[in-house]
């Protein structure tokens, strides 16, 4: 047994080097410390001799010890908390004649009243939950995306200005952005810049890797500040803004710049005079967030798929910066589609220096008559990606080469064709190498079948090593064909297999969404998998049947109808069944003596409930529900606000029932 001083060092240098390790990886910088890359498998090896001489020697374990936050695995994550309310995004607008626009149709839907707004600044940070269970801060999640976010509660808790208790012994669930003030930011790059340590681009970014640290004592160091804008849950008055006063009793931080206005003319000019002086703050703000104050309004409003109806947030006139375009990349998409991507001289735009920008399609190439070399003006708009807007023609060479549409696939080399009528070129081999990583890159997506041990090298590395020709042929990967590959060490073959067996027992909706039929979205394959609760059902359905449901279109309808035509796809859905795939059904009990069962139900108007929530009550008891009314629609479900189809329903004489109605019904 080797002495115990020995020992101690050995277990000091080990978490020494893995907290190391973590940090730069939290970072979001490198996976590179002290000059070394450490690979996964060197990780791995580190992680296990700490444990198990940590095992020997409990008392040798430091209270931080890295094996502490590493749970069974090493697992460089923190762990996946769901939200019980949905953490959504806002919508945009771009100009003041856009927010004049969505006040109009706030106004609408108010049924004509001019409600009470509350401005407020948009602050470009991170945003985050903090949960409290009788007054004491218990929890903080990230907003992840949307549903599942990751607990972070060690990191909020060093947010000084945040209450760890609160005046009363409450359960509260509250929401914010965690930011970086630009002056700790400069602090923060100034140390990183005497250290070597590379720069961070901007405060979000640093907040953003500040709060993904694993040591929060390094958290603690970097002094994140954050501003609570809202309560998720346990929400006590009738309106926003005495929300926002119950928080500040409650010694939340709040933005003292939060201002409640009676019109949209107050609005505009608070937008106007926070652009002009954005600059003066002390920290990062990327536009204005405008709420209706008054919560019985906002539910009246409602929400689309992916934010409230009852607030927006006017962004700030995108900056520019001009470059000069150099080459195209041609990009092959997972249908085929040939994108081009223009590659340019680095500049910096808003915070990040820039190299490459979307152009979407040749159409767009050829509507600005792209040429190499252009002098060409970009901007962030809403997308990550910049965008190129306009060209300067007059500074073009007259002998610059006009950019054309591919010849062939730079993947596999077939010629490239473009469709009459179509925008898009394609390559259409399917068999194309660039094609099947891309397919089995969504497949394996978190939004898809969530497999996040394996990543973009190791399809490329599969694929090239013929281990794999499609997303099933994962499903027969070994041990011995894993453990072949570069970079892999005995742990990580073993995780990859582990996350592909976990995969195999997924949603019905994860798996069509993993499938990739053009125009199906993660959405739309939820909905999918609800209206036919199998995917023997959906296999079989016509394209009538399809088009019937709401919120699937024709053109989608066609799509999922070609894709459940093609003889190969049944191969390959066959492949993945006999390969231990099982997509959960989707539980529609055949309830035949509801007075629904069999009958075929329009939702219009602003309904209590998410209408996910309705539609998947009303199938369960057997109803058909369907997008538009006509002479066969047995029963219109309206709301608040509804418009057309109740008119539609009326002139019909179709049955119209509201929501108590329906309950009472579906007892
Ligand atoms: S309200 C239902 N208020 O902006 C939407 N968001 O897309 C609730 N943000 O990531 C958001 N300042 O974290 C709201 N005063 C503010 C905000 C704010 C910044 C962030 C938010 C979210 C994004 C909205």
């Amino acid at each position: 047994m080797p002495p115990a001083s020995t020992t101690q060092e050995r277990i000091n240098q080990l978490s020494t080097l893995i907290h190391e390790y973590n940090h730069s990886y939290y970072c979001g910088i490198s996976s590179d410390f002290q000059g070394k890359i450490c690979k996964d498998d060197i990780y791995d090896a580190l992680v296990l001799e700490l444990k198990s001489l940590e095992n020997q020697f409990p008392e040798f374990r430091s209270e931080d010890s890295p094996t502490m936050r590493i749970k069974g695995e090493p697992n460089l994550s923190f762990p996946s908390r769901k939200h019980i309310v949905p953490m959504l995004s806002l919508g945009n607008v771009y100009s003041l004649d856009e927010l004049k626009i969505w006040d109009t149709g706030v106004k609408k839907l108010l049924g004509g009243q001019c409600p009470e707004y509350v401005c407020e600044l948009k602050i470009d940070g991170v945003a985050i939950s903090a949960i409290y269970r009788k007054g004491i801060l218990n929890a903080g999640v990230t907003r992840g995306d949307g549903s599942v976010g990751e607990e972070i509660s060690p990191n909020i808790k060093t947010i000084a200005c945040l209450p760890l208790r609160l005046k009363d012994e409450i359960d509260l669930e509250v929401r914010g952005e965690v930011y970086l003030s630009r002056k700790n930011f400069d602090t923060l790059n100034q140390l990183r810049l005497n250290s070597g340590d590379p720069l961070f681009k901007n405060p979000r970014n640093a907040a953003a890797g500040s709060l993904r640290l694993l040591d929060s004592t390094e958290t603690r160091r970097r002094h994140l500040e954050v501003f609570i804008y809202t309560i998720a849950d346990g929400i006590p008055y009738e309106t926003h803004g005495r929300n926002l006063e119950f928080l500040s009793q409650q010694e939340f931080p709040l933005n003292p710049e939060t201002k409640m206005v009676g019109s949209i003319e107050e609005v505009l000019e608070y937008c106007r005079y926070w652009e002009e002086r954005k600059a003066e703050l002390l920290y990062d703000i990327d536009g204005i967030v405008i709420k209706v104050n008054s919560l019985k309004h906002q539910k009246q409003l409602g929400f689309t798929a992916r934010s409230p109806r009852w607030a927006t947030s006017f962004k700030f006139t995108a900056e520019q910066a001009a470059t000069v375009l150099r080459s195209i990349e041609v990009g092959v998409g997972r249908t085929g589609i040939l994108t081009p991507v223009a590659i340019l001289d680095p500049v910096e735009l808003n915070g990040t220096t820039v190299s490459r920008a979307t152009l979407h399609n040749y159409d767009q190439v050829e509507r600005f008559d792209l040429h190499y070399d252009d002098h060409v003006t970009l901007e962030k708009g809403g997308e990550i990606i910049p965008k190129i807007v306009a060209v300067q023609t007059t500074l073009r060479s007259a002998d610059a080469l006009k950019i054309e549409p591919p010849l062939d696939c730079p993947a596999c080399r077939t010629l490239a064709v473009s469709l009459e009528g179509d925008v898009e070129w394609r390559c259409p081999n399917p068999q194309c190498a660039a094609q099947q990583k891309e397919q089995i890159l969504h497949f394996v997506s978190r939004r898809a079948m969530d497999i996040d041990t394996i990543g973009p090298a190791l399809i490329e590395q599969l694929l090239a090593k013929k281990l794999i020709r499609n997303a099933a042929d994962l499903y027969l990967l070994t041990h011995e064909d894993l453990s072949r590959l570069e970079r892999m060490g005995d742990k990580s073959a073993e995780n990859v297999l582990i996350g592909i067996e976990k995969s195999k027992q997924c949603d019905l909706g994860q798996f069509v969404h993993a499938l990739g039929i053009a125009n199906v979205g993660e959405k739309t394959a939820r909905i999918l998998s609800l209206h036919f609760g199998s995917l023997e059902k959906l296999m079989l359905g016509s394209r009538d049947e399809f088009e019937r449901i709401e919120e699937i279109g024709p053109v989608i309808a066609e799509s999922i109808f070609n894709f459940f035509q093609q003889a190969e796809q049944h191969q390959v859905i066959a492949n993945f069944l006999e390969r231990g795939v099982v997509p959960a059904e989707e539980i529609i009990q055949e309830i035949t003596d509801s007075p629904f069962s069999g009958k075929i139900v329009v939702l219009t108007g602003t309904l209590s409930e998410p209408r996910d929530v309705w539609k998947k009550r009303l199938i369960q008891v057997g109803a058909n529900v369907t997008g538009s009314v006509s002479k066969n629609t047995d029963f219109v479900l309206a709301g608040e606000n509804a418009g057309s189809k109740l008119e539609k329903a009326e002139k019909l004489k179709v049955l119209v029932i509201d929501e108590t109605k329906a309950l009472n019904l579906l007892e």
